[in-house]
């Protein structure tokens, strides 16, 4: 186990399947100023959406090693809720004792059950994290009293990806999915995808601006606050600039990096796989 205690340095590490985490990312930088941030996105593997939860979780195990053993962070955030729902589990109990692992389910799961005005919510995600169940068993344990309606909505995260949102294709797509039966008479919408953050809006329009809409991006970094107050992590002045690594890089990642990160950032090719795969 010792090989699992590196020395930390004052990056927060921070993945996901791609760019998508960035929302998370840009909240955590927004919230805590002074952090230096290492980014991973596993572009390679992009979308964890439709994967395996076993290949999402080597994915996600060899990750956190390169975060914990070659970067040396001091905490560890799971931006993106598929790798949550398949992999946290496994990353909490390899790693502990050595960093704090916070994924993107729970600190949600906290915001809606401590809203009483909330009965019904509705929950959109990848196919993985709505076939996991971990949404709908964590708020039936949580809050047997709490009703929901679980929905995968495959087709969002790569259209908002392209660069699809705020238009008429996004409408229709969402048109199509939010009209699901099971989401009558919903008083909030969790956004289980750190994808989605970016058609918040649209969906809010969609329901008359008359629900509640969740995204993770806020809350995790609410959560990553305390957490680093509580274990004396937290940086006192400014730690560092931010890296941010995806495992392929095309011109279109570059494109849209600017649309999940408001700062100016540059991705660096970082082919974590090459070795492995070849
Ligand atoms: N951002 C990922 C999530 O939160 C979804 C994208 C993907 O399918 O890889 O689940």
């Amino acid at each position: 186990m010792t090989e699992h205690k590196p020395k930390p340095s004052d990056y927060i590490g921070i993945f996901d399947s791609g760019i998508g985490g960035l929302t998370v990312a840009d909240a955590i930088h927004r919230l805590l100023p002074n952090e230096a941030l290492v980014y991973f996105g596993d572009t390679a593997h992009l979308p964890y959406g439709d994967k395996s939860p076993e290949l999402i979780r080597t994915y996600a195990k060899e990750i956190t090693n390169f975060l914990l053993h070659e970067k040396k962070c001091k905490a560890i955030v799971i931006a993106c809720n598929t790798a949550s729902a398949a992999a946290y589990e496994l990353l909490r109990d390899t790693f502990k004792g050595t960093v704090p692992v916070i994924n993107v389910i729970d600190p949600m799961i906290e915001a809606v059950i401590a809203d009483d005005t909330i009965k019904k919510v509705g929950i959109i995600a990848t196919k993985t994290t709505i076939a996991s169940g971990t949404y709908q068993e964590k708020f039936s344990r949580r809050k047997p009293s709490l009703k929901f309606a679980a929905l995968a909505t495959p087709l969002l995260a790569s259209m908002i990806e392209e660069g699809f949102y705020n238009n008429n294709i996004s409408t229709a797509v969402l048109q199509k999915y939010l009209s699901f039966p099971g989401f009558n008479h919903i008083d909030a919408m969790v956004l289980a995808c750190t994808h989605y953050p970016l058609i918040k809006n649209e969906i809010a329009a969609f329901f008359h601006d008359k629900i509640k809409i969740f995204d993770s991006a806020v809350v995790v970094a609410q959560k990553l606050k305390w957490i680093l107050e509580k274990e004396n992590l937290a940086a006192d002045e400014k730690a560092g600039e931010n890296v941010f690594y995806v495992s392929d890089l095309t011109d279109s990642f570059e494109k849209s990096t600017r649309i999940f990160f408001k700062g100016n950032i540059q991705l660096k090719h970082l082919p974590l796989w090459e070795k492995k795969d070849s």
